[in-house]
């Protein structure tokens, strides 16, 4: 926390700190694979976005926080999980206005364990129910504001199913915490970059993957009959990576297995992500 190293019993945060009160801060979340963070550099890239759109002033430098991250990992001797990296406003009077306050930003990082490569999910799938998406509408930037999100994934939960997918206007956005994609006509299809989505780092290597294996690609949009009817269904994020569906709103996709495409898809995610752990 803010540079230095506490346990998980000594670290807390002042009450009034912007990030508690207001949802003021912005975080990244990085998988570890056998120690070693996958996309490193582009999850710190979209952390200096988020901070930058909010106004939030920081000087980092991407080896500080490396080294931070590597220190912590190796400290916790965490194999397969993820690091969490939260960067809020700081302390200051409860105040709308934040022009007023010149607070130092409170940084705080620390790991959990998690499966990721042997992740049952991604051998079995999920399963999904579409919700409204009741969101801001920057979601573009990756800020601590995920109650919409906690909600529709723990409503989903409730509903005997895994997750919830956004739905706006009759499209799709965004699962509660991953991109979206649908096997169309042999095509992959995803929603586009917007403010209405995240710019997912899984998303983007995913699309650079497919491309480079001649994997026919488009972002456009996706309406709800669309992902009824796809033959094959997948979510992605930094700790699910490539994460079949094999039923939405209660019907099957396709023939409610895992789909030859996505199995590809996961393939190649895990090969190449492999040539560029850090
Ligand atoms: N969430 N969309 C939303 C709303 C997300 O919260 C996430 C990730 C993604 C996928 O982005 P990426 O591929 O960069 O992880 C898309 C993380 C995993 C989380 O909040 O825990």
């Amino acid at each position: 926390m803010n540079g230095k190293f506490f346990s998980k019993k000594e670290a807390s945060i002042s009450v009034f700190d912007r990030g508690f009160l207001f949802s003021d801060s912005v975080y990244e979340v990085t998988a570890v694979i056998g120690g070693s963070l996958v996309d490193w550099q582009e999850h710190f890239a979209r952390l200096i976005r988020s901070l930058d759109h909010l106004d939030l002033v920081n000087n980092f430098q991407e080896e500080d926080f490396y080294q931070i991250q590597k220190k912590l990992i190796k400290e916790n001797e965490l194999k397969e999980g993820l690091c969490y990296v939260q960067v809020t406003r700081g302390v200051a009077e409860r105040d709308f206005n934040f022009a007023k306050s010149s607070s130092l930003p409170t940084v705080v990082i620390f790991t959990q364990e998690k499966l990721i490569l042997s992740n049952p999910a991604c051998k079995v799938g999920i399963k999904i129910i579409t919700v409204p998406d009741n969101r801001w509408r920057r979601r573009d930037i990756k800020t601590t504001q995920l109650l919409a999100q906690s909600l529709a994934k723990t409503h989903a939960v409730k509903k005997g199913v895994d997750d919830s997918l956004l739905v706006q206007d009759g499209f799709i956005n965004e699962g509660s915490s991953s991109n979206a994609f649908i096997i169309k006509d042999e095509c992959i299809v995803t929603p586009c970059l917007s403010n209405d989505i995240l710019g997912g780092i899984t998303r983007s290597a995913v699309i650079k993957f497919c491309k480079k294996n001649n994997l026919e690609i488009k972002e456009q949009k996706i309406n709800v009959n669309d992902l009824i009817n796809a033959q094959e269904v997948f979510l992605t994020s930094a700790t699910g990576f490539v994460l079949p569906v094999i039923e939405v709103d209660g019907r099957r996709v396709g023939n409610g297995l895992i789909g030859d495409r996505v199995r590809e898809i996961q393939k190649i995610y895990l090969e190449q992500i492999k040539l560029k752990l850090s």
